[in-house]
């Protein structure tokens, strides 16, 4: 009998765990162990040296991060914790123990200023806390050659949980009066549904000596606004959404699109367009 790939999955309460949890099923070649924080905390390297030795994986997922962009700017020494310093412990653990690392960064690693899709051989330059701390932890992971790995940088992730903007839209239009966004934003919407399965169907393709960045997001993209109407459109309303200029203390990239190209080259995967994915997402969660 084939042995199956064992796949541990850190953060499984975040956005991304909790799909990676309900589509493992789907996966019945894989046998798959989920931590939330309160199981293993990546900040403690003595749990989660002792966790990963019990267990042996083959595969660690690392879905766990400090994604709250805003609270970030307020409190470097956390995010960096957690975004940088415990996944240098985690990828030192993988080093050790010989397990593959797939580790989720960010769109947020650049600086906005691109008018094209980011590829993987564009330089980062984060512009705000998280980006940085994100940025750092991809840096401390190259330092031990991990094989068969891969960086995964996403964008804008939603699912049907989690304080994602697609929910925040949902709850305001279903209200049904005029709003305005706070956002001159453009990026690559990405259902978290989508990225669970490229994760899944990649792993068994992913060959490199050394860990190896890959961008994986939904086809196209747009602004917030745009993302706004089309969530308002897809769900019946016909509302009017504005673009208000409150000024807000954190930086985002103004253009932070990734191109998929390399991921669906190497790995001869299919995409979908984001407006896809979105309406199967808006018709399956809110029909
Ligand atoms: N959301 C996006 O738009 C987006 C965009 C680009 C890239 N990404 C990346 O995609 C990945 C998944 O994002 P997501 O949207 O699923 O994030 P999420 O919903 O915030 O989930 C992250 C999970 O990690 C947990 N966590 C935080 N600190 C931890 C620790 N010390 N030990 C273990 N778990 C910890 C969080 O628990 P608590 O909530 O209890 O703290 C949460 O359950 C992250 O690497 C993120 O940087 C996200």
């Amino acid at each position: 009998m084939v042995k199956k790939l064992k796949i541990l999955v850190t953060g499984s309460n975040g956005q991304l765990g909790q799909v990676l949890k309900k589509i493992s099923i789907n996966y019945s070649h894989f046998s798959f162990i989920f931590f939330s924080k309160d199981d293993m905390d990546i900040s403690n390297s003595k749990i989660l040296d002792e966790i990963i030795s019990n267990i042996l994986p083959d595969v660690i997922i690392n879905c766990a991060a400090f994604t709250n962009v805003e609270l970030a700017e307020k409190n470097y020494d956390l995010v960096n914790q957690i975004n940088n310093i415990s996944v240098d412990h985690l990828a030192k653990f993988c080093s050790i123990y010989k397990i593959r690392l797939i580790h989720i960064s960010t769109d947020f690693v650049f600086d906005g200023n691109n008018n094209l899709p980011y590829t993987e051989s564009d330089n980062p330059k984060p512009i705000n806390n998280y980006g940085r701390s994100k940025f750092l932890g991809e840096n401390s992971i190259f330092k031990y050659e991990l094989k068969d790995s891969i960086i995964l940088r996403t964008s804008w992730l939603y699912s049907v949980s989690g304080n994602n903007f697609v929910t925040k839209i949902v709850n305001k239009v279903k209200e049904g009066k005029d709003f305005n966004i706070n956002s001159d934003e453009i990026g690559s919407p990405t259902s978290a549904h989508d990225l669970a399965n490229a994760i899944l169907f990649c792993i068994p393709k992913i060959k490199n000596n050394q860990t190896e960045i890959f961008h994986f997001s939904n086809l196209g993209y747009c602004s917030r606004l745009d993302f706004a109407q089309k969530i308002s459109n897809l769900l019946g309303y016909n509302l009017i959404i504005s673009r208000s200029n409150t000024v807000t203390n954190v930086k985002r990239p103004k253009f932070s699109p990734l191109s998929t190209k390399k991921f669906i080259d190497i790995f001869d995967y299919k995409v979908n367009e984001w407006e896809t994915s979105l309406k199967n997402h808006i018709s399956k969660n809110y029909g």
